[in-house]
């Protein structure tokens, strides 16, 4: 049996033999019932005292693991490795009840006006153009599919981000410190797996989207809550948290808000850095939506605009401005951070779809990304503009909400005798869905609040399904 041995470390021998052997036994590498290999073997093996194995041994015994029968050896027991996966099933069973998205993602039911969802209708983004690219990149280089890409994202690729990124940021960044993402969510994910350990806080705006929660909360992490307002996440709040206890981390969505649709101030912005120079955390700034501005003006420069000491991970979303469905992302780390987030997207998945990289480039690197920025801006603000005309017009007085100057969402706060459960009820039986907005919070406090997301749906049926849904409010009451 090969046991690989590492002198040097922190951990003891006898217990990286003790972890090894356990592993093997409950991964069913040994299976019930077989014989460990004899002390006398594995030491010499090994080349360690027969006392330590001996020690290890009459630990995994002790343990329930293995038994030792005089004069024969020592034999997996039978229920070890069944406990094991017992137990892997029920926390697999757990996960999801964990998870507040997720929880409502799994609701697999289909409804035709469905305001639940943060996307864009695919009918206002390049389908076809990348279609065609990508057919073209297949014809050219079939290797593509059969060759594995650079974990940190094809170098053409990032040089252009680079360039895409340089209006927003007021520099070129690097192109060795952008890692190419499958999406800001997987991004996020890498955040998490590199700098949190489970029990670390990461504080974030309440409300907050939801997936991001989900992700931290899955790892255990203790989330910090921090209010905010129209211009952003409270950062006085904040304040007081880290006197008390800082946080790792800071996650925030400052330009175009999942789900309320405001931006973070510019002074917010850097009372926040100043706060993660002086606690010492890092902050994920998710930047999903800076391009979807509406009335032509242009929200605050991202926090890492004005980074100055490296605190702040940017990331940077194509999902809702380009192409959900080919999953990527772009993810900017100064170089002292850089390498930890490389091995961790190595160890994810070796770097995103080489094919799906490709494809994008032509988009990017000519004027049609300019071009199709400017009219899916157009189109949104007119969805956006009808939905807000609706329920004015119905329920004028009866609910509140801000108008939103970009992004995908509007956050209704509906009037407290409204029970927004029955509300979901009867919206779902008339093939209406939004988003309750408890599934924004840590907490799972009810809340009058509902998220409508005014963009997946053609011009004609958003009409249709907010008229709809605000004729049911206004029966309701
Ligand atoms: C704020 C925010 N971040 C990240 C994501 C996920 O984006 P991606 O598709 O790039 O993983 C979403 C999607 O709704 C989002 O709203």
């Amino acid at each position: 049996m090969k046991l690989v041995l590492q002198k040097g470390l922190a951990t003891p021998i006898h217990q990286q033999i003790y972890h090894q052997l356990l592993n093997r036994i409950q991964t069913r590498v040994i299976t019930d019932g077989e014989k460990m290999p004899s002390l006398r073997l594995l030491s010499k093996e090994l080349g360690v005292n027969y006392l330590t194995i001996n020690k290890v041994y009459q630990r995994l015994e002790e343990e329930g693991h293995i038994e030792i029968r005089q004069g024969k050896g020592a034999f997996v027991k039978s229920s070890s490795g069944r406990v094991f996966f017992q137990q892997l099933e029920k926390e697999q069973r757990y996960f999801p009840l964990n998870l507040k998205r997720s929880q409502y993602l799994m609701q697999r039911q289909k409804f035709h006006y469905d305001f639940s969802k943060a996307v864009v209708s695919p009918g206002l983004l390049p389908s076809h153009f990348l279609a065609q690219q990508t057919k073209v990149i297949l014809d050219q280089n079939p290797m593509i599919l059969t060759t594995y890409g650079p974990v940190e994202g094809d170098e053409e690729l990032r040089q252009e981000v680079s360039s895409y990124l340089e209006g927003q940021l007021g520099y070129k960044q690097n192109p060795d410190e952008i890692i190419i993402t499958s999406g800001v969510q997987q991004a996020i994910n890498i955040v998490a797996n590199t700098f949190l350990s489970p029990t670390d806080t990461v504080a974030v705006e309440s409300p907050c989207y939801g997936a991001a929660l989900d992700t931290f909360m899955n790892r255990g992490n203790a989330i910090l809550p921090i209010s905010i307002d129209l211009a952003g996440m409270r950062t006085d709040l904040l304040e007081e948290e880290c006197r008390k206890n800082p946080p790792k981390v800071v996650y925030v969505n400052p330009t175009f808000h999942n789900p309320t649709g405001t931006s973070m101030s510019e002074k917010r912005r850097k009372e926040l850095l100043e706060l993660a120079e002086r606690y010492h955390f890092i902050i994920i700034e998710d930047d999903s939506f800076n391009e979807i501005y509406f009335e032509g003006v242009l929200p605050p420069k991202p926090i890492k605009y004005f980074d100055t000491t490296g605190h702040c991970i940017f990331l940077k979303g194509f999902s809702k401005t380009m192409a959900p469905g080919i999953r990527l992302g772009a993810l900017i780390a100064d170089q002292r951070l850089y390498e930890q987030v490389f091995i961790a997207k190595a160890s994810i998945d070796v770097g995103s779809p080489l094919l799906n990289q490709k494809a994008i480039l032509p988009f990017m690197k000519t004027k049609r990304m300019k071009d199709h920025l400017e009219k899916l801006r157009i189109a949104l603000q007119i969805r956006r503009d009808m939905t807000a005309e609706i329920l004015e017009v119905y329920l004028k007085d009866r609910i509140r909400f801000t108008l939103p100057m970009g992004g995908l969402n509007l956050w209704l706060k509906l009037p407290e005798e409204l029970d927004v459960r029955e509300l979901q009820r009867q919206a779902n039986d008339q093939s209406i869905s939004f988003l309750p907005g408890s599934v924004c919070y840590a907490t799972s406090e009810a809340t009058q609040e509902i998220r409508l997301s005014y963009s997946g749906l053609t011009d004609r049926e958003n009409t249709e399904g907010i008229t709809k849904l605000a004729a049911l409010i206004t029966e309701m009451m």
